[in-house]
């Protein structure tokens, strides 16, 4: 089989490390990759990945691209391509492709259309009040019923998140305290000096309090199939101080869910989910990521991700066991229900090393060293994200630049080593976090 693997970060080198091993591919692009996907070898014949020098989002050149190659596969990382309709562009050329179409990839670029749909569907999630730009000048008077509970939720804490309806580069989402920060947000989001079109609706969430997490689910169109749990950690400093990133470590699996209560929640979310896009006829083939709160009145799903968690899916298909190609192919063909998932009972750590100053300004070019002697330690894979190679140099070429991952027989074994391989690599002006997976430990009292 020919595989083409579309977008450059952590989640793509993930992706094809994974693909990589299965014995069906003899040939495989991505495109545009990056410098670690550049070094990886199909298990099949040796043969090395080729990166492809073109962007996620030119659709007609990635078209002509495997139409030219005959690619047999196309598999999708980012949301962008997914959600300017990539999958369905393929599709009307007879090319498969792996990832959701452009109706279901609404479920991350509209917080309202999804909003909405969890409330039709009686998914579990925040109380919410949903602001246009034409009510903007009058928000606070509108005769609507769900004013009232906008006002009622806004009172328990004094708290709201305000989030621009569309793609925002993981940015769209300001925690505010008070009405007056709350105008504030939404003035900023609706005269487009911040978030562009991203802001002609903007959705006010209730604040919720408690542990979040996050799920995975494959779906084929009938069946999903739930991943074991994970956790990312967004904020850019220890303790979750900072400001948010697009994800500075994550774990798998976490202590905060037993399998039966993952069971259950996956039942109270999935099951709607399901029903709700048959009803509304979207064909839902791809990854659902819910992240979800798990408050002291039930979990509540926060927002639909429509891909792959970055960096969750370094710490996922390490732990994995299944062939990846045959996962892949049954969600585009509907034939989920005949596949069991399987997952090592190892426990798996990413720890992502950024550029100082990420998720501000940052400086690329700086040149990595330490990469050949983490990478050989024992059950340990430096992940790639923002990195290029300048001659025989790998340098930094994005804010998150690598993924550091680890297995080990528990969380305290596969953390301690995810360290220990950050420890051999350096860069000038590196940046991680120290306390990746510690909440795991404070939350059980077990280190398991
Ligand atoms: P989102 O892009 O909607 O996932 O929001 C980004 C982050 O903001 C989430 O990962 C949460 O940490 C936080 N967040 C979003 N919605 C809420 C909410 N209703 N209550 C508390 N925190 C939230
Ligand atoms: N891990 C956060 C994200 O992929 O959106």
């Amino acid at each position: 089989m020919k595989i083409l693997v579309i977008g450059s970060g952590g989640r793509e080198h993930a992706l094809v490390w994974k693909l990589a091993q299965s014995s069906h591919v003899a040939q495989m692009w991505c495109a545009p990759g990056n410098a670690g996907i550049a070094q990886e070898r199909l298990a099949k014949n040796g043969a090395a990945v080729e990166c492809v020098n073109i962007a996620a989002e030119e659709l007609p050149k990635l078209l002509a691209f495997a139409q030219e190659k005959r690619a047999d596969l196309t598999v999708v990382g980012p949301d962008n391509p997914l959600a300017l309709g990539i999958v369905d562009l393929f599709q009307q050329h007879g090319l498969k492709i792996w990832g959701v179409n452009q109706k279901a990839a609404q479920f991350e670029s509209s917080k309202f259309f999804s909003q909405s749909f969890m409330e039709k569907y009686g998914i579990p999630t925040a109380r919410a009040f949903t602001v246009t730009s034409d009510e903007f000048p009058h928000w606070e008077n509108s005769r609507r019923a769900d004013q009232r509970e906008f006002n009622l939720f806004l009172l328990a804490n004094n708290k709201c998140v305000v989030k621009a309806d569309g793609l925002a580069l993981g940015k769209g989402v300001l925690i505010c305290n008070g009405r007056s920060e709350i105008y504030s947000a939404m003035l900023e989001m609706f005269s487009g000096r911040k978030f562009g079109d991203a802001g002609k609706k903007v959705v006010l969430q209730e604040y919720l309090e408690g542990v979040e997490v996050s799920l995975h689910a494959l779906c084929d169109g009938t069946t999903a199939k739930i991943f074991p749990t994970a956790q990312d950690h967004k904020r850019a400093f220890d303790g979750d101080l900072g400001l948010n990133t697009g994800g500075m470590g994550t774990y798998s699996p976490t202590p905060f869910l037993t399998d039966v209560q993952l069971a259950e929640i996956a039942k109270k979310i999935l099951e709607p989910f399901m029903r709700g896009c048959t009803e509304e006829g979207i064909d839902y083939r791809g990854i659902l990521y819910p992240g979800v709160m798990l408050t002291k009145d039930g979990p509540k799903v926060l927002e639909f991700n429509a891909r792959f968690g970055d960096p969750e899916t370094q710490v996922y298909l390490t732990r994995l066991e299944n062939d990846l190609v045959e996962l892949l192919d049954a969600s585009v063909d509907g034939t989920l229900d005949k596949m069991e998932l399987k997952w090592s009972p190892l426990a798996s750590v990413c720890v992502v090393m950024a550029s100082g100053g990420y998720p501000g300004n940052y400086a690329k070019g700086k040149i990595i060293s330490g990469l050949d002697v983490a990478n050989a330690l024992p059950q340990t894979k430096v992940f790639h994200a923002g990195t290029a190679r300048a001659g025989d140099q790998i340098v930094t070429n994005g804010g998150r630049v690598l993924g550091v991952t680890a297995l080990g027989k528990d969380l305290k074994t596969a953390q301690a080593a995810a360290y220990a391989a950050v420890e051999y690599i350096q860069f000038e002006g590196v940046h991680y976090r120290r306390d990746i997976a510690a909440k795991a430990f404070a939350a059980s009292g077990n280190p398991t």
